[in-house]
């Protein structure tokens, strides 16, 4: 076996040694950026993630009986659980994640059960650093997806694959996230963002066009660890579900900018100012996506400084190093600068003219040197393309779907169909119980 690219070549090294053979299947997904619509997510609201070049590579192969196995490179040892005994709160470590997408996929009633031969062992490498905002747990996630779908023969639609990553973030992991990062890590296409509307779920692949704009972004990680699953991101979460109880409406997706002022007479100030950062970044959004689908790139980068604005005095989830990193981008010449990701630490993404990038850089890492803070990593970033089956090249056959009447296979577009969404609402009261 060859493969593209030395992390893949890595993981199936790392498969080989672990298990004294070569792999089944070999699946890839990258991390992501998002370049702007933050925290609107689970808002019902729009993002614009996009893919980016380092990836979570999954090396897979069946193995007899119902226990899964998982080794990392990044990690000593491996975790073992029979699939039956995979539950929410029953894991704790990385490992609730590769085996979380196990167990979700094992529950959606619209594939066919794994059953009693769902043995498997699995061995992870990656290059997308964890705890800089740049989703390294969706692209664990949809890495393993795309390896169990396979091995299992599910034959899942995109949308069950996602589905299945977000499930294992939330329900076993217990981060109360929203669906953009799975998203942007399946679709992502080279040279593109991901545009997606979280009330449908439908997504369109917007180019971004930056080449023949002359510009180019880079990121900017702070070094500052973050994690979803702290205290932060659910006081957040909760903010925006309490403020959309009070002003009447299912989520704050149904407020919009011109409804503001009667919204602030209706909340405390907090509240408020959490409602407002939603409902300016999904008006930001729009206009992002109208800048790029006119073949103006450059009008996205006030729109990411305003963006960092919102999120620092209203969302309140940047740091002194993230504010830094974004205004000395600015002031050094990038056209526009904003944290991404969930905040309280992570990274910084910057809209800069081609060629910027070593005086912009230096700059910031000045500033960070002045300001006694750890120096920063510094890179490029380039829309790369999404989660891809690295081996075989062809597919192995999917079984054949459970027969469930009107709850038959979501497909991508089915998922925004009412059989499709009441199917999920079934199966989400099935599980709740
Ligand atoms: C994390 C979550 C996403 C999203 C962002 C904030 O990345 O996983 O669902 O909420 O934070 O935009």
């Amino acid at each position: 076996m060859s493969f593209v690219g030395a992390i893949t070549e890595k993981a199936v090294a790392g498969f080989a040694d672990s298990y004294g053979r070569a792999p089944d299947v070999v699946w890839s997904a990258p991390g992501r950026v998002n370049l702007i619509g933050e925290h609107t997510d689970y808002n019902e609201g729009l993002v614009l993630p996009f893919a980016i070049s380092q990836r979570t590579v999954a090396a897979a192969a069946r193995r007899p009986g119902d226990v899964i196995t998982v080794r990392s490179a990044a990690f000593e040892g491996a975790v073992s659980a029979r699939l039956a005994d995979i539950a929410p709160g029953a894991l704790a470590g990385w490992a609730a994640y590769p085996l979380g997408v196990a167990w979700a996929l094992s529950q959606n009633p619209d594939l066919p059960a794994p059953g009693q031969e769902a043995g498997v062992e699995l061995f992870i490498d990656s290059d997308v650093p964890v705890g800089s905002g740049l989703s390294s747990s969706a692209a664990l996630e949809i890495a393993v997806a795309g390896a169990l779908d396979d091995l299992w023969g599910l034959g899942a639609s995109g949308n069950e694959v996602i589905d299945a990553g977000h499930r294992a973030e939330n329900v076993v992991v217990g981060a109360p996230t929203g669906i953009m990062d799975q998203f942007a890590v399946l679709r992502g296409e080279e040279g593109c963002a991901v545009f997606l509307d979280c009330r449908t779920e439908v997504d369109e692949i917007v180019p971004l066009g930056l080449g023949p704009a002359s510009l180019e972004l880079i990121l900017i990680d702070t070094g500052q660890r973050h994690a979803n699953a702290a205290g932060g991101y659910a006081d957040r979460r909760a903010a925006c579900e309490r403020a959309a109880r009070l002003l009447g409406v299912p989520s704050l997706r149904y407020i919009t900018v011109d409804k503001l002022a009667r919204a602030g007479e209706l909340l405390d100030e907090v509240t408020f100012r959490r409602a407002r950062h939603v409902v300016t970044e999904n008006a930001r959004v729009e206009e992002a996506v109208a800048a790029l689908r006119a073949g103006n790139p450059a009008a996205v980068g006030p729109l990411m400084t305003a963006s960092h604005a919102s999120m620092r005095d209203d969302f309140a989830i940047t740091t002194t190093a993230l504010d830094l990193a974004a205004e000395t981008a600015v002031r050094a010449g990038a056209l526009g600068a904003r944290m991404t990701g969930g905040g309280f630490g992570g990274s910084v993404i910057a809209l800069i003219p081609e060629g910027a990038y070593p005086a912009v850089g230096q700059s910031v890492r000045d500033a960070f040197a002045a300001a006694a803070l750890s120096a920063p990593a510094i890179q490029p970033v380039t829309p790369s393309p999404g989660a891809r089956r690295e081996y075989p090249t062809v597919p192995l056959p999917p079984r054949p779907r459970p027969s469930r009447g009107a709850f038959q296979a979501s497909s991508r577009s089915s998922s925004t169909s009412s059989a499709g969404r009441l199917a999920r609402i079934m199966w989400l009261v099935s599980i709740s119980r």
